[in-house]
């Protein structure tokens, strides 16, 4: 099965809405003008809450063929939960999908495994494309070696997903997030193709050959081909260099 692999930006707490304008036209130029743009990759973006309205209408007048995503949903539909967002208002944005569990949730927000998976069954319900963060730390991979973290955490987060369901799934070691301490692709490849067989095992083969994993963790235009030569990696989440547009624009061309 081949599957389309893609480059993610997650751009956490940075770009307002005036600001994102700037940089997804920027963006756009860039690829367009080299003639980057074309079926090969998928584009996503992942800007703050208070942006997603601005850049969809963006999207949608100049026709910029970027997926459009959120950083993180309720587990609840509607209702008296002040502050929350809820799935249904991020599908009526055109949001195609919404990252879960990333690791600065986990840890400045106390999201436990249980959490993810009520968040995960939250996005299916309103047909968006769950991304599921999963990744162990330091510590936790000198305890427990590269793959047992992330694999409980995968198993906890599938729990109840049907086998039909669209996901993307993404290895974050924490450690290098932010840290420009990338992981080897060797190391990369080989904990994503356990996610993968965990998939498999838990939604049937199908999916585990469908379903796009996704390597995050200081990518930047320098390391991508070399994360994308493995079997098992599918395209990156990229948070500090997806917020540079040159940088950004390299990393989608990486194969080129
Ligand atoms: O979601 C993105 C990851 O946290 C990676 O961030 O590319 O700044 O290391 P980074």
């Amino acid at each position: 099965v081949a599957r389309l692999p893609l480059i993610a930006g997650n751009w956490k707490m940075n770009l307002d809405h005036q600001q994102a304008i700037a940089f997804v036209q920027k963006l756009h130029w860039a690829l367009k003008e080299a003639k980057h743009l074309d079926d090969s990759v998928e584009v996503g973006i992942f800007p703050p809450f208070t942006d997603l309205r601005t850049v969809q209408t963006l999207l949608d007048a100049d026709k910029i063929p970027f997926a459009l995503g959120a950083q993180d949903l309720s587990t609840k539909d509607s209702g008296a939960y002040t502050g929350e967002v809820s799935g249904a208002f991020l599908s009526k944005l055109n949001c195609a999908y919404v990252i879960i569990g990333h690791s600065e949730r986990r840890e400045y927000h106390g999201e436990t495994d249980e959490v993810v998976a009520a968040k995960v069954q939250a996005a299916l319900r309103h047909s968006l494309v769950p991304v599921i963060c999963v990744g162990e730390t330091l510590e936790q991979r000198e305890e427990s070696g590269p793959t047992a973290i992330s694999v409980g955490q995968l198993e906890v987060a599938l729990e109840g997903v049907p086998a039909d369901a669209d996901i993307v799934v993404a290895y974050e070691p924490v450690w290098a997030i932010g840290t420009g301490q990338v992981a080897s692709p060797e190391q990369a490849q080989e904990v994503c193709a356990k996610l993968r067989e965990v998939v498999a095992a838990k939604l049937g083969p199908d999916a585990g050959q469908r379903t796009r994993v996704l390597y995050g963790g200081s990518v930047k235009s320098a390391n991508i081909a070399s994360f994308m030569r493995e079997p098992d990696v599918d395209g990156a989440l990229v948070g500090g260099a997806s917020l540079v547009v040159d940088e950004f624009a390299a990393i989608i061309r990486y194969q080129k």
